[in-house]
């Protein structure tokens, strides 16, 4: 049906015959003559009908947008005034000697020729038509190239590609499961896997040595731009690797993976401990493009008589920072109110502000509303510790630690990208020594998953000082996003059974969850780590998309269904009877 693809006529001479195939992207009538574009996947060509062929013509007359025909014709370069140079073919174009119509076509639902605002919701239920967008089709192409090239570095590097199960038992990632409810065991269910996790462990038991998959997880978890209920991993396990050297090998994946698709030299990652990270940019994946940091002033404000400032300095588990934001005085009292209203979704009760108007003169260089309670003196170290500068503004939370962390964390990113001065580049990093365990409401997490290795490798002074604990995990960071994930892992019977103690896993509750787990480590389990990489995440960056949806063929909406196929939906009573299920919800008849 065609000899040429559209997008490589590019590469014929003129004068030769092709057959080519494809969609009709646009008709016009043009002073007699009719102008095709035609699109398949590599491109657009022009198709040119002129009115000698008078049966041609007619049948050309009679097509509509996103008919699917065949053009029989001859390559022709452009007269040098018509050279398009917004289209790839943009030189050449087709004159046809022959049209079929393969198939006609309804009016698209949505435009695929044209830019209007679609809604995502529209988008989503005529997926097929969205996919047919040229800027989608080179999205979903980029990221088989993207997956092509991460298969190719790891068959090289010796790493086997081993398939683990989809139904399976709860693996703890943070997530809510999602559960298959069992024919054969009536009243069990299987959990659809939040990651390979305890598969690819047990994969190195058996001594696979190096493994990886390109595989789907499941999170039932509060959905956002990068996250969707089932998304892509790659994920990798690793025997008889340390740390360091985990790390530079993923390291010169991913600089490789950059240089292959994009043409990017990314560099060296430097390395950042959590600790550095949430002090200075307020987060555990800082985006290193925006150069504002935290600056903490609690030191200067422990004696000022303004409470907001004094009682948080005082407290040790209070914190007192700044931002200065370069240019900031211009903000107007309305956009400072919304950043206040902004920082108060993280749990911060306002947003004392400062306005630089000459640096080091105390009182009087400044305006603020809570000038009044600070001296000259405490008002010029503030302004020289945050090196604001004349026409800044600093921005104040006061609260305990965690609300001004992750308020001023989040506040700087919404401001350098409102005033834009997110710099154009690339920013990798790696975050490591995570603390082993977070608290929460009396309760120790694992800030990781329980199966990391602690830095402290005696269970009892593990146990003695958890907190206190840093684990061998590490993060790869790119421009404030978390791409990838991974740790050395416990291969230690008696630590991963303290790990548990500590998390408040009850041993009968460990037996059933991962007694087959820790049953394994007895049986000869060599050193291991690893890392899954978010795939959806990484094409999304590298394409400069907003969402992963964008990267994703028939991605689900923010509340986790699909408006394509209507998933999920209802099913028969006789289909729960066999399942020996009952919903306690009532149908809205
Ligand atoms: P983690 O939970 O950090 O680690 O996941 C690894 C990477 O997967 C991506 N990711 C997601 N992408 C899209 N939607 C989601 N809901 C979502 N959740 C996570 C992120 C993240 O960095 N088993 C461990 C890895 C290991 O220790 O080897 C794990 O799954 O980019
Ligand atoms: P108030 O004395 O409550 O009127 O607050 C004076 C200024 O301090 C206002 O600009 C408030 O937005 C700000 N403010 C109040 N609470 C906090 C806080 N916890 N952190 C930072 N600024 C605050």
């Amino acid at each position: 049906m065609r000899s040429h693809y559209c997008g490589d006529l590019l590469n014929v001479s003129a004068g030769e015959n092709v057959k080519i195939a494809g969609w009709v992207h646009r008709r016009r009538d043009l002073g007699g003559l009719i102008f095709l574009q035609l699109r398949d996947r590599s491109g657009i060509v022009q198709v040119v009908i002129e009115p000698d062929q008078a049966e041609l013509f007619a049948q050309a007359e009679d097509l509509r947008s996103e008919f699917v025909v065949s053009i029989d014709g001859v390559v022709r370069e452009r007269p040098s005034d018509m050279i398009n140079k917004d289209m790839l073919t943009g030189a050449i174009e087709v004159l046809a000697s022959g049209l079929q119509v393969l198939n006609k076509s309804a009016p698209p639902a949505i435009l695929i020729d044209g830019h209007e605002d679609v809604s995502e919701e529209l988008r989503l239920k005529y997926r097929y038509l969205d996919l047919r967008r040229p800027e989608m089709q080179q999205k979903l192409l980029f990221r088989n190239k993207v997956v092509k090239k991460l298969r190719d570095f790891m068959e090289a590097e010796n790493f086997v590609d081993i398939e683990t199960p989809i139904l399976t038992k709860a693996t703890p990632e943070g997530a809510r499961d999602y559960l298959v409810p069992s024919r054969t065991n009536k009243g069990s269910f299987f959990a659809l896997p939040q990651s390979p996790q305890l598969f690819k462990q047990l994969l190195m038991m058996s001594g696979f040595d190096r493994y990886y998959q390109i595989v789907r997880c499941f999170r039932d978890e509060d959905l956002r731009a990068d996250r969707q209920p089932e998304f892509t991993q790659l994920d990798i396990e690793t025997s008889f690797m340390d740390e360091e050297s985990i790390m530079g090998m993923m390291e010169k994946m991913i600089r490789q993976l950059f240089v292959d698709c994009l043409e990017v030299e990314l560099g060296e990652f430097p390395r950042m401990p959590y600790a550095e990270a949430m002090q200075r940019f307020g987060s555990d994946k800082p985006d290193l493009r925006v150069a504002i940091e935290l600056v903490d002033v609690a030191d200067l404000l422990k004696e000022v008589e303004f409470k907001v400032f004094s009682s948080p300095a005082n407290d040790p588990k209070g914190r007192v920072a700044a931002i200065c934001v370069p240019g900031g005085a211009e903000l107007s009292r309305k956009n400072i109110d919304l950043y206040g209203e902004y920082v108060g979704r993280y749990g911060a009760k306002g947003l004392a502000w400062i306005k630089v108007k000459q640096a080091g003169a105390g009182v009087d260089g400044v305006q603020s509303p809570i000038a009044k309670f600070l001296s000259d003196d405490i008002i010029n170290q503030i302004v020289s510790r945050a090196h604001a500068k004349d026409g800044d503004i600093l921005l104040f939370g006061a609260d305990s630690e965690k609300v001004v962390t992750d308020a001023l964390g989040a506040l700087r990113l919404k401001v350098a990208a409102d005033l834009d001065l997110v710099e154009k580049s690339w920013k990798p990093l790696w975050v490591v020594d995570f603390p082993m365990f977070e608290e929460d409401g009396g309760h120790l997490h694992a800030l990781h998953h329980p199966f990391t290795a602690p830095k402290e490798s005696n269970a009892e002074k593990l146990k003695a000082a958890p907190t206190a604990t840093l684990s061998k995990a590490y993060d790869m960071v790119l421009n404030g996003c978390e791409v990838g994930g991974g740790s050395v892992r416990i291969h230690n019977q008696d630590i991963q059974a303290a790990v548990f103690d500590i998390l408040g896993i009850e041993k009968q509750e460990a037996e059933e969850k991962f007694g087959f787990l820790l049953e394994a480590l007895k049986y000869g389990c060599p050193p291991h780590g690893g890392i899954a990489f978010g795939l959806d995440r990484l094409v999304m960056l590298m394409v400069g998309a907003d969402s992963i949806r964008d990267v994703i063929a028939f991605p689900k909406t923010t509340t986790a269904s699909c408006p394509l196929t209507s998933a999920p939906s209802k099913v028969s009573a006789a289909q729960l009877t066999e399942l020996a299920i009952a919903s306690i919800v009532k149908n809205k008849e």
